[in-house]
């Protein structure tokens, strides 16, 4: 058997909620009507559902308790004050706004800070940040090392930030830089994390060149574990006070509640700048609320409180990382490829080393989320030629990005040892089969986003 034993849940279980169950002929008739595309597919007819660790986590029955205390007072409820005192402890920041979630939280704080033309340097951008920085009329970069995308290096920081690239934007591009961010965990690497090492040279570079520095936050414990875990320095180190120590090096962050807040909706913004903050709450009247509760009802703001200080128990970080790299040693003693090493929430597949009989156009990671939703009844996500193919210039031919992965993204606290054990499972059952998945073409899909509302066929 693995090597790397299973992991023994922290908790036990309170309530039960049922799983989809269904049929491989009524798969198969789900998946006809639903064009092959399983964000189509109703959630209850999904078994495992692994498209993705945001705002999909299970409450704990402190937080459940939490509920009962909200005070639905317009201004000034209580619970945002004990968000406010939780959020100050660990992130360390004057100000706590809250918002809806962390793409909310990322568009005020824009607004309030880039303009048309500027630059904002990230390791790599999450979609909605990227988004709304362009909203904004500015670009955003990924400077990321280069290690982050090389799916078979074990690097154990793939998120890093390449400091040398990161001086050369700051350098040339005086005074159109307004701040840098830095994804932790890097999700769209791969669920990487970025080195205490790494923070605090991006930090002195920042603050060299006088550029407020901005963490997009929403895996922050994760990411702190893995500096425990391999920064040999902090190795003793408690994960709240590498936290405290992470946020220490900068000037504020972006936050949804949806992942390490351990709750199902919420973000925030937190930072020091005083007239940035108050920019930032004369928008978010504008279209998220009051700042004392910026879009979510008083309980949501005491679930949030209590997620923040359940996520860094380090019993739960030991369980979350050690779920997710049980699947991933599972699936490597099968000779299953994935992007190496696995990542804080989630194992990427690499499709094309997975169907190489696939050819680009017939999208094998897409292909892929099909079988496994066909066969398994586990719905994951495709990071790969649907999602971000370009179609160029006048001939119209598609680019297709360098990786091609589909995402299993792990819930947090949902999913027991043998749901992974039953993913593991028909993942690896399926790659021995793998030659008789079939590509697809596409029959209808929007100019944008297409991702969400594409048509397939089978070849
Ligand atoms: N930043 C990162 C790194 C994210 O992963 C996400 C969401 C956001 C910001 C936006 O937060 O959804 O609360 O508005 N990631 C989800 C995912 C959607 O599936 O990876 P949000």
């Amino acid at each position: 058997m693995s090597e790397t034993k299973m992991p023994v849940e922290p908790y036990r279980i309170k309530t039960v909620e049922y799983l989809g169950r269904t049929t491989r002929r009524e798969r198969e008739a789900l998946l006809k009507e639903a064009g092959y595309n399983v964000f189509n597919i109703p959630a209850a007819k999904v078994t495992i559902d692994l498209l993705t660790d945001s705002g999909t986590s299970a409450m704990s029955d402190n937080q459940w308790a939490g509920i009962m205390t909200g005070d639905e007072s317009y201004a000034g409820c209580r619970n945002f004050f004990n968000l406010e005192d939780v959020v100050k402890d660990i992130f360390g920041f004057a100000h706590v706004i809250p918002a809806h979630q962390g793409r909310a939280a990322e568009r005020v704080l824009f607004s309030a800070m880039v303009r048309k033309g500027d630059y904002v340097p990230s390791n790599i951008h999450f979609d909605t940040t990227r988004a709304n920085v362009e909203d904004r009329g500015a670009k955003a970069l990924d400077l990321v090392i280069g290690e982050a995308y090389d799916p078979d290096s074990d690097y154990p920081f793939k998120g890093n930030m390449d400091v040398v690239k990161l001086k050369n934007v700051l350098e040339t591009k005086k005074g159109k830089v307004p701040l840098v961010m830095m994804t932790i965990t890097n999700n769209s690497g791969g669920g990487q994390p970025v080195s205490m090492k790494n923070i605090k040279e991006v930090s002195q570079v920042c603050r060299h060149y006088g550029v407020p520095f901005f963490f997009d936050a929403c895996r922050f414990a994760e990411n702190a574990y893995f500096i425990k875990m391999r920064e040999k320095a902090y190795a003793q180190t408690p994960v709240i006070e590498i936290a405290r120590e992470v946020f220490s090096y900068a000037d504020g962050a972006t936050m949804s509640a949806k992942k390490d807040g351990l709750v199902n909706i919420g973000g925030f913004v937190t930072l020091d700048d005083d007239s940035v903050a108050e920019r930032i709450k004369n928008t978010l009247i504008l279209s998220e609320g009051f700042p004392t509760y910026g879009g979510l009802a008083g309980r949501d703001l005491e679930a949030i409180a209590r997620g923040l200080r359940e996520v860094l128990d380090e019993s739960y970080l030991e369980h979350r990382t050690g779920q997710i790299a049980y699947l991933g040693s599972a699936l490597e003693e099968a000779g299953v490829p994935f992007f190496k090493p696995v990542g804080g929430h989630a194992v990427y597949l690499l499709a094309d080393r997975f169907l190489p009989h696939l050819p680009r156009p017939q999208y094998p990671g897409w292909a892929l989320t099909v079988a496994l939703y066909r066969e398994a009844g586990i719905r994951a996500v495709e990071i790969g030629g649907v999602m971000f193919g370009r179609k160029s210039g006048k001939s119209g031919k598609e680019i297709y990005p360098e990786l091609e992965l589909v995402r299993l993204a792990i819930p947090r606290r949902v999913y027991t040892a043998s749901h992974i054990q039953y993913v593991a499972d028909s993942i690896i059952e399926l790659y021995k089969n793998r030659e008789k998945i079939r590509g697809l073409r596409i029959v209808r899909e929007s100019p944008v986003l297409r991702h969400f509302t594409v048509r397939l066929e089978e070849i």
